[in-house]
Order: C-alpha cells, then sequence, then structure tokens
C-alpha cells in the first residue's frame, strides 16, 4: 500500500514518512500541490495524506483536483486545530476524515489504516460491478470462447503498462473496440483517445494533421494548428490501419516515439509528446515489411505487444451471444418487439463462415430487426449469401426417394465446401487450404477435378 504525504514542512514530511514506513506502508512525498499531481499521473497511490496549508495551493482546491482526477481516491486531510471549518469543508468535499495537529501517531495511523479499508473495498466493489455488468465478455466487447478469453486477459496485462501495443486481425473483428477498451484500462483512461485515420487523409496533409503546423508553414495555413499528437496528450494515439501511412511520415513517427518530441510543421519549438500508441491493421503487415514498405525498425517498435483478434469463424461459440446483444441493440433502437432468431435461422448462422466477421454478423442482425413483423426472425430475412452457405456445414442427411449417388453427393459437398473457404480467405488459396485442414497442393488438384477456379465465385 502507497501513501502519498503532501505536506510543505519537512519535519512533518520526516514524522509521518517514518512513522507509515514503520508501520509496513511505501510513502511518497510532495511539498507543493503541483508536485502531489504530478506524483498522482505517474503512480498508483492508494491513500493521500494532505495538509491543507501548503504553499502554492490552497489545499482544499487541491483536494478538489485530486478528486476530480479519480473521485475514488482516498484522502485524509491534516489541519490546524483552530481550523475545523477547513476540516468540515475538507469532508463535504469528500475528504475520507481529518487529523487534527498536533496529532498523535496511533490515531494517524488508524486514520491511515481505515482509509485503505475502505479504499480496498472500493476496489472490490468496482470489480464486482464491472464482473455483474458484462457477465460474457470485456468492457462491451462480447465473447466467452478460449480464443476471446485470451484476448481479455491480454488486454487486462498490457493495457496498464506503458508499452505500445499492435492490434491485428480480419476486417470487422473489434481492433477498434480493442484499442479503446485498453485505452479505458490503462492509467490514461482520463486522457484523451485519438484515432488516426491515415487511409482517410489527403497524403499531403498526414504530417500537418498529426504533428500541427505554424501559420504559414504551407500555403493555405493561415494559423496555427495543433496536430493530433499535442491533442493526445497524456492519452493514447490510435492509428487504424498503420500500415497506410507513407513512408516518410513513418521516419517522422518513429523520431517521436524513440525521442518522445517533435516539431509543428515549419515550427522551431521542440514538443513533447507524452502519448500511448495503439496501432491496428488487417493487412498481413509482415509482408508489408518484407516488401518495403513499412519500416522495420518502427514495426518493431509498434509492436511491443501484440493482440491479435481471431476471426469470428474460429469462434462460432460467440455467435449466439453476438446475436443476442445486437438483436437487443437494434430491437431497442427501432422500437421493435424482436425477440429471437428461430433455431433453423441460428443454425445458418453458425455454418456461415463470416468474412465480414462481427461487423457482418451485426450488419445481418440489424437488417433482419428493421425487416421483422414478427418475434421471431426466420430463414426468410437472412441475406441469400447467409442462407446458400450457412446451410452447408451440416449435410442434410436424408436420402431422397429415388437414391442417391454417394460419390456425386461428396463431391458436391467438397466443392461446396472449398467455395465457402475460398470466400472466406478472400480468394487466397493457402488460407483457403488452411481452412479446410489440406495441404495447398491438394486443394489445387480438388480444385482442378471439381472444377473450382477463384476467378469465377464470388468474394466478399
Ligand atoms: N466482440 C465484439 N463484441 C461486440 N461488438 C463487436 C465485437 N467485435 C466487433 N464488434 C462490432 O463490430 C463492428 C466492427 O468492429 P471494429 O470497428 O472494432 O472492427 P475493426 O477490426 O476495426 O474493423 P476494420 O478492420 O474493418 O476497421 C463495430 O460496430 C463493433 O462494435
Ligand atoms: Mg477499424
Amino acid at each position: 500500500m502507497r501513501i502519498l504525504i503532501v505536506d510543505d514542512e519537512d519535519v512533518l514530511q520526516d514524522v509521518l514518512s517514518s512513522l507509515l514506513q514503520k508501520a509496513g506502508y511505501e510513502t511518497l512525498a510532495a511539498r507543493t500541490g503541483r508536485e502531489a499531481m504530478t506524483l498522482l499521473e505517474q503512480e498508483k497511490v492508494d491513500l493521500v495524506l494532505l495538509d491543507l496549508m501548503l504553499p502554492d495551493a490552497r489545499g482544499l482546491d487541491l483536494l478538489k483536483e485530486i478528486r476530480s482526477r479519480d473521485p475514488e481516491q482516498v484522502i485524509v486531510v491534516i489541519t490546524a486545530f483552530s481550523s475545523v471549518e477547513g476540516a468540515i469543508e475538507a469532508m463535504r468535499e469528500g475528504a475520507f476524515h481529518y487529523i487534527p495537529k498536533p496529532f498523535k501517531n496511533d490515531e494517524v495511523l488508524l486514520t491511515v489504516e481505515k482509509g485503505l479499508e475502505q479504499c480496498q473495498l472500493a476496489k472490490e466493489n468496482r470489480e464486482l460491478r464491472a464482473q455483474l455488468e458484462q457477465p460474457f465478455g470485456f468492457h462491451n466487447i462480447i465473447g466467452r470462447s478460449r480464443p476471446m478469453e485470451q484476448v481479455f486477459d491480454l488486454i487486462r496485462l498490457a493495457a496498464p503498462a506503458k508499452s505500445n501495443i499492435l492490434v491485428l486481425g480480419e476486417s470487422g473483428t473489434g481492433k477498434e473496440l480493442v484499442a479503446k477498451a485498453i485505452h479505458q484500462h490503462s492509467r490514461r483512461a482520463d486522457g484523451p483517445f485519438i484515432t488516426v485515420n491515415s487511409g482517410s487523409m489527403p497524403p499531403d496533409l498526414i504530417e500537418s494533421n498529426l504533428f500541427g503546423h505554424v501559420k504559414g508553414a504551407f500555403t493555405g495555413a493561415t494559423s496555427t494548428k495543433k496536430g493530433l499528437f499535442e491533442l493526445a496528450h497524456k492519452g493514447s494515439i490510435f492509428f487504424d490501419e498503420i500500415g497506410n501511412i507513407p513512408l516518410d511520415t513513418q521516419a517522422k513517427l518513429l523520431r517521436v516515439i524513440q525521442e518522445k518530441e517533435f516539431m509543428r510543421l515549419g515550427g522551431v519549438e521542440t514538443l513533447r509528446a507524452d502519448v500511448r500508441i495503439i496501432a491496428a491493421t488487417n493487412a498481413a503487415i509482415e509482408d508489408t515489411v518484407q516488401r518495403g514498405n513499412f519500416r522495420e525498425d518502427l514495426y518493431y517498435r509498434l509492436n511491443v505487444i501484440t493482440i491479435e483478434l481471431p476471426p469470428l469463424r474460429e469462434r462460432s461459440e460467440d455467435i449466439p451471444l453476438l446475436v443476442r446483444h445486437f438483436l437487443a441493440f437494434y430491437a431497442e433502437e427501432n422500437e421493435k418487439p424482436v425477440e429471437e432468431f428461430s433455431s433453423e435461422a441460428m443454425r445458418l448462422l453458425l455454418g456461415y463462415a463470416w468474412p465480414g466477421n462481427v461487423r457482418e454478423l451485426e450488419n445481418v442482425v440489424e437488417r433482419a430487426v428493421v425487416l421483422s413483423q414478427g418475434s421471431v426472425v426466420d430463414l426468410d430475412l437472412l441475406p441469400d449469401s447467409v442462407r446458400e452457405q450457412g446451410s452447408i456445414a451440416v449435410p442434410s442427411a436424408s436420402l431422397p426417394n429415388g437414391g442417391i449417388s454417394l460419390k456425386e453427393a461428396i463431391s458436391g459437398y467438397e466443392r461446396q465446401l472449398i467455395i465457402k473457404a475460398l470466400q472466406a480467405s478472400g480468394g487466397v488459396q493457402k488460407r483457403a487450404a488452411e481452412l479446410l485442414s489440406v495441404k495447398p497442393t491438394t486443394l489445387h488438384e480438388m480444385m482442378k477435378r471439381l472444377n473450382v477456379s477463384v476467378d469465377n465465385i464470388a468474394i466478399h
């Protein structure tokens, strides 16, 4: 347990810190309000012992500032006996307790101990509440499959760390959602979360957007403008589709990461960047690195921790949860009494390969809710793609009246599965082979035998 002592008198600092250290606590010392706030930004502090008489700030103002930064921070104030009003005011502003000066050692220890108990209790409550609110997921990321549990564990571990993080995953797997969850579970949660989508910026404006510019830096720069790095100060910056960043901007980005400094375009002042970078990409970034379109040194700087999001087809047990989640949301938004998908419709959703992952599933559910006229969504409200491919996973086992050619039926089934795998992999045969657990050469032979070609199948 760590206690921050805020007091400008050296004697009191010494007395209090040795008393608390002897009792087994770790202590930090601040002599001014500024110092206290800086320390609280940097360190996790369980309890603040605050003298209401400080040189640079009114103790009460500091108390308010600390509480507005973290409403659950436990604060015990120390006040001169003569200023009972100050103590009462402090309690009203959320101080846990007050200790009048001169104090007895036992009194300090007892109050601190109670305050820390309160801190512990508040923490447990918070965790319990979080668990109750989100039984099947983490934050607002739904999922309880093994691969998603692993993702949640990684977020929990990585979020409070200072390292940059790279989030990998196919389109629609929830990369942005994960980036936000990381920010919200980091110590920067109260700071800004800024998204940079370089793909949607004109290339010649990327750098001025990122680093800002001074008046007259280029034609059209009629006034000085802050860049996204400045706006993200003390927060996180999320680089969506990092692979799209032009090479010369990559060099500047590397410098920001290494030196933690940058300049506005045309400026002379060096600015500090206290920013955590979370980057995402759905392309095979390692290939981009090998082709020389992405700096290797930058890649390693960004990729300190990798969080890889599994495609939806590898965690179909999450599908019913996601469906329920989106169904409830869109039913309420559209004021429709839709309650569930029929079991037949659900079977198709489970069998479908979801090349667009969770985003595609969300769209399918929204569409069904909007079109639905009853409380149950049936097959007819699913898009053709889902109806056609979703049924493939479980072959019909009934035998037609006139009998069947087993060979032909199996070939037909093989053909459909291969098409489905090719669609799911965007036409990449190596990936499709992986999905089917066969060698690429085997897939190639089968495609020839079954007359399947990548050119004449619809790829999403
Ligand atoms: N596990 C999940 N739980 C709930 N909603 C999810 C989940 N994963 C994704 N979504 C939703 O799906 C949509 C797409 O998610 P997001 O934008 O985070 O994906 P992405 O990986 O960034 O996609 P892209 O690569 O196309 O940008 C969003 O509406 C998001 O809320
Ligand atoms: Mg995205």
